[in-house]
Parts: C-alpha cells; structure tokens; sequence
C-alpha cells in the first residue's frame, strides 16, 4: 500500500481526511506542529511527527522514509490569522514552500497534492468561475496561495507529479472543530444562542462538506499521477447566498431562530464551478450543507463540542493570538 505523509494532517481538514485514508488501508505518516492539538487516534498505520514545517533538516529526514505522495495542509489557514503576524503567515505559508519542494524532488516522491484555496479568484462578476479564469487574490492568505501554485507548476514534470485543489470553504464536523468559518458560525450562534447575525446577505459563499473535502482528496490519491499531473481543480458543493445558509440552518437546528441582518460593505460574492473535476475525474459531492449542520447539532447535542464560544481552539485567530508563535 502507499506511503502517504500528511503535512498539517491534524488540523480541521486533516483530523477528517487521515481517519478515511487509513479506512482504505494507506500507511500514513501526519507531520504537524499541533497548533490546535492532536486529535488523531492511534491506528497500526499511523506514524504521528510533531516538527515545523520550517525545519528543512527535520523534513528532509522523514522524507528519507521512502514516501509515495505527499498532502500538504499545513497552513496558517484564514486571513485574520495571517494578518495577526504577516511575517509568521509569509514563513510558514510561503517561504517554507519551495525548500519543501527541492527536497519532496529530490527524495522521489511521486505525487504532491496542495491544498489552495477558491479565494485565489478574488470576486468576479462572472456566474461560474473556472480554473482557466485569471487570479485576483484580494489579501496576502489568498496572495501566499496563488504564488505557492505557481512554483509547484514550476517543478511539476512526470517524475514529480503535482495537483493543485481549490477548494470552497469547508463546513461540518471534524475531531479538530473550527467554528470559524461561515456555517459552522451560524450552526453554533443557532444552536446556543437562538440567533443568526447576517452582515449584507446576498452574497454568494460556495462550500463543502467536510467528508466530500476528505472524499476528494481520497480520489486525488487513488488516480494514477500522470492522470492529475499539473492540474488545478475547483471544488465545492453549492453556492448559496448567506441568506440561504442562514436558512437552511435554522431548518436544520430546528428551534425558534431569530436571523438579523445587519448592513455590510463586504459585498464580496463568489461562485465557483466544480464542473472541472466532475468531467476529468468523475469526483461529485455526495453530501450536502444540510448534513454539514446535523452533523455538529450532533457533536452540540452529545457534548462532543462544549465551551463553543470560549474554547480558543476552535479559532484560529484567537488561538494564534494565544500562542505567540514566532
Ligand atoms: N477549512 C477551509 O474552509 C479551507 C478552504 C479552502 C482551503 N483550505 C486549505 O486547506 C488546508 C487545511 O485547512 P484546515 O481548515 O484544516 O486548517 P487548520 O488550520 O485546521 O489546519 C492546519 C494545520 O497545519 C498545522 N500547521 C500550521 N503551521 C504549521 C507549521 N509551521 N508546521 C507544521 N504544521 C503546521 C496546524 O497545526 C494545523 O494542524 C489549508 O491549507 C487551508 O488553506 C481550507
């Protein structure tokens, strides 16, 4: 079975990706530097490495384990956390990223999935907005990504088979929560306090749940490397307006909901298409926001989530403001 070494493997996306992987019998190795915690259970085929990702000797030492692909996560990964400390963001974001690169070549690793984001695009007025669509990152997270896909394009070649995802934001439960992306914020304001603050509404906000995010790149491990190889995918499920999301939880969570709309400048709407995916590679989401919101109800519910509006981890900027990482 493959070797897969999953960098930032214990975050929100990776604490759900490396269960299912696992699930389908690859032997995984998770390299994090535990910013939010480890949440990962033990399996027979789960190696767990705590490091930096800015620690090139570290990385070229495990990378000495013969890996097959790498999933690279690792990420200071929303704008507010970046803009904390734009020098930590552009260090571990950026700078790390072609070093990783070199030595990933160099050890012979065949694949290198990375994680990008949908928000390379900026706001456009176009309805659907494809791969081939120019890149307007309109802040430094955003910024940091698209400069990152270009280099990978750089050292891409059919030994050193690359894919860029971007993905919409994610939603659902996850062993390491975040409630600060916008579903999970309105499922935990409506589930707590009976109540849905909109700012502005009708924009657009595509989004995905977390299983099709873990899903997707289950599929992008399972194709052959020259079938991805230097490619980008967009991928998400709908593009719904925040009045719609802010509906379709309080559906969900079923209680009485108050929904306040309060007046906003960021009218920024976005909309991406995941027809690119579905025709190359046959990848279409299976679940939907619905279940994305029952998912943490359940997690509220059973107390798996507790302290939901306090507990620094599900947070990213208040749990790097916390940290005072350098
Ligand atoms: N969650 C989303 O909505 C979303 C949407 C689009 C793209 N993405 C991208 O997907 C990836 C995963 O996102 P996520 O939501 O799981 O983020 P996350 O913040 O939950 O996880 C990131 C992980 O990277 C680790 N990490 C950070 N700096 C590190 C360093 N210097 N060395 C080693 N590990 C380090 C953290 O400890 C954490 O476990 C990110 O690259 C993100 O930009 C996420």
């Amino acid at each position: 079975m493959k070797k897969i070494l999953v960098i930032g493997g214990a975050g929100y996306v990776g604490s759900n990706l490396v269960p299912i992987l696992l699930s389908e019998g690859y032997k995984i190795t998770v390299f994090d530097l535990f910013i939010y915690g480890n949440h990962l259970k033990n399996h027979e085929n789960l190696n767990i490495i705590k490091g930096d990702i800015r620690d090139f000797n570290l990385i070229e030492k495990i990378l000495n384990k013969n890996f097959d692909e790498i999933i690279h996560l690792a990420c200071i990964s929303n704008d507010p956390s970046f803009e904390l400390n734009p020098h930590l963001g552009k260090s571990i974001n950026f700078d790390s990223f072609e070093p990783l690169l070199k030595i990933s070549k160099t050890k012979g690793i065949k694949k290198f999935i990375f994680a990008s984001s949908s928000s390379v695009y900026g706001v456009k007025d176009v309805e659907n907005v494809n791969e081939n669509m120019s890149l307007k990152p309109l802040t430094d997270y955003s910024k940091y990504k698209a400069m990152c896909e270009d280099l990978l394009m750089k050292y891409s070649d059919k030994y050193f088979n690359t894919c860029i995802l971007r993905p919409a934001t994610v939603c659902g439960f996850s062993p390491r929560q975040r409630l600060d992306v916008v579903v999970n914020i309105f499922a935990n304001f409506a589930f707590f306090k009976n109540k849905i603050t909109i700012f502005g509404g009708e924009q657009l906000r595509p989004n995905i749940n977390i299983i099709d995010m873990s899903l997707c790149y289950l599929k992008l491990v399972e194709e052959k490397p020259e079938n991805i190889n230097g490619e980008i995918f967009n991928v998400g499920q709908e593009n719904h307006s925040l009045n719609k999301l802010a509906e379709i939880t309080r559906k969900v969570i079923s209680k009485d909901i108050a929904i306040e709309k309060v007046n906003s400048n960021d009218n920024r709407s976005y909309h991406i298409s995941s027809e690119k995916i579905f025709k190359k590679l046959k990848f279409k989401t299976k679940y939907d926001i619905e279940d994305a919101i029952f998912s943490l109800k359940e997690a509220f519910e059973k107390k798996v989530l507790i302290n939901t509006f306090d507990n620094d981890d599900y947070f990213n900027i208040k749990k790097m403001q916390s940290l005072n990482l350098e």
